[in-house]
């Protein structure tokens, strides 16, 4: 890949080749990704980077939403990093970190990993590599202004 192919859609997979409850490593422009499709079916793709320590989230697990983890129900489907557990829903905001104990005031929905824009049409899933996605991890990609080419 090549840098033209920033703040544009990258064909990723085809839409067959993720199924549901799972998780892909890629790189786009040296940039690790994790795409996802939940249990329900829909795709999401974040930076492939635990902002802890650095650690491949999709090396850890994805727990699907309605599975029950230390006595609470996930509305969202979320990815567990492997090395402390720490959570991360599809739009890259922290879910959860385990260490933390009761009384500890942490606003830990503000720990984010960068969320890519996907879609999954005509077969095939296209993931938007923006500009400079290498920033703070506390920024967010916003959604592109068109949508990924489909066949004639
Ligand atoms: S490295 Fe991911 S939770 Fe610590």
């Amino acid at each position: 890949m090549t840098d033209f192919q920033r703040n544009a859609w990258n064909r990723a997979m085809p839409s067959r080749a993720l199924k549901r409850g799972r998780m892909v490593h890629k790189v786009f422009l040296g940039e690790p990704v994790v795409i996802s499709r939940t249990r329900g079916g829909g795709v999401f793709a974040l930076r492939d980077l635990c902002p802890h320590r650095g650690v491949l989230l999709s090396a850890g697990r994805l727990c699907a939403e309605g599975s029950v983890i230390d006595g609470k129900t996930l509305d969202v489907p979320q990815i567990e990093c492997p090395y402390h557990g720490w959570r991360f829903g599809p739009d890259g905001a922290c879910q959860a970190i385990p260490c933390l104990v009761e009384g500890q005031e942490m606003d830990i929905g503000r720990i984010r990993v960068l969320r890519y824009p996907v879609r999954d049409t005509d077969g095939q899933i296209w993931i938007w590599i923006p500009e400079a996605s290498d920033g703070p991890v506390l920024a967010d990609t916003p959604e592109p202004d068109h949508e990924p080419p489909v066949s004639a």
